[in-house]
């Protein structure tokens, strides 16, 4: 039985995984902002920690009280994050510092607090919920991308530093999933800005926000992919989550692939003679 901490488990996916864990008999210290999550406890055993993942305190707090409610933990699970839709030039100071605090800053200073003590425990798996937007950003979502983005760079130089000392890092890359993700309590948007926009950004904005509570993704299914991947011996640095995540994965990389190709001339023709 497993030990995790989730952050963000009031709603969508967070809630989908505590749900999954704490059914099979895991033990989840889950994180929400504010109230008393609504989650079934299952065969395991849930105890809630206030927490908005901004407040770099609040982090250290929240992660020493986990190791005294557990003696390990097992998973550790980057979850919490919102979208931001529109085009990159209307995107305020303000707007793109709130979404690198909880999407990156929040996430990179849980896995420094929680790292000390599972680096003693020489176990621990690290699971950073990132994005397909992160892999293969469309038009329209250029900041949370460049969050999403961020987190996956950052996972695949900790698997790195990691796994020497028997801790697994895995970069989860969902597309679209039947969440709160796409409704108004979460998800942003700035404005147009310009008509220049309309048929770029507007048209995939428009597109997304009718996609809601229509996601392909099944959250409970989500849940089960990452249980898989926690109980694996060999779990996956990057894993897709859903079918749309493969298609536009597999389309950007052939673009990589053959954009390599195309200029590989100019690319080898850098370095000293
Ligand atoms: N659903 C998708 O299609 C999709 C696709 C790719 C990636 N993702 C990623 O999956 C993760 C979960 O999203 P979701 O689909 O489950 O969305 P969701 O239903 O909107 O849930 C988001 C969760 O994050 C929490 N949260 C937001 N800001 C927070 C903050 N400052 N501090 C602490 N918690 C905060 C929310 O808490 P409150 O209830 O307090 O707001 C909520 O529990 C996110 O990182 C998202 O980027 C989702």
């Amino acid at each position: 039985m497993k030990n995790w901490l989730i952050t963000g488990v009031s709603r969508g996916l967070g809630k989908a995984l505590a749900e999954a864990a704490l059914a099979r008999g895991d033990t989840v210290i889950g994180t929400v902002r504010e109230g008393n999550p609504d989650i079934a406890q299952g065969n395991g055993a849930f105890h809630p920690l206030l927490l908005d993942v901004r407040d770099p305190k609040a982090i250290e707090t929240a992660v020493s009280r986990a190791f005294d409610l557990v003696d390990r933990l097992d998973v550790v699970v980057n979850n919490a994050g919102y979208g931001l839709l529109g085009p990159v030039e209307a995107v305020t100071d303000t707007d793109m510092t709130r979404l690198f605090e909880v999407n990156v800053f929040g996430p990179l200073r849980v896995i420094r607090a929680v790292l000390p003590r599972l680096r003693a425990q020489r176990s621990g798996h690290i699971i950073n919920i990132t994005s397909i937007a992160g892999r293969a950003p469309n038009a329209g979502s250029g900041v949370y991308s460049a969050t999403k983005a961020a987190l996956e760079g950052l996972s695949q130089s900790l698997w790195q530093e990691l796994r020497p000392l028997g801790i697994h890092v895995s970069a989860v890359a969902p597309g679209a999933f039947r969440t709160d993700f796409l409704t108004d309590h979460s998800i942003r948007q700035t404005s147009l800005r310009s008509e220049d926009y309309a048929t770029s950004v507007g048209t995939i904005v428009t597109a997304l926000r009718q996609t809601d509570g229509r996601q392909i993704g099944d959250p409970e299914r989500c849940a089960q992919g990452i249980l898989a991947v926690v109980d694996s011996n060999t779990p996956p640095l990057h894993l897709l989550l859903g079918s749309d995540a493969l298609r536009r994965a597999r389309v950007k990389l052939d673009q990589v692939i053959d954009e390599m190709d195309q200029w590989e001339q100019v690319t080898r023709s850098t370095d000293f003679p």
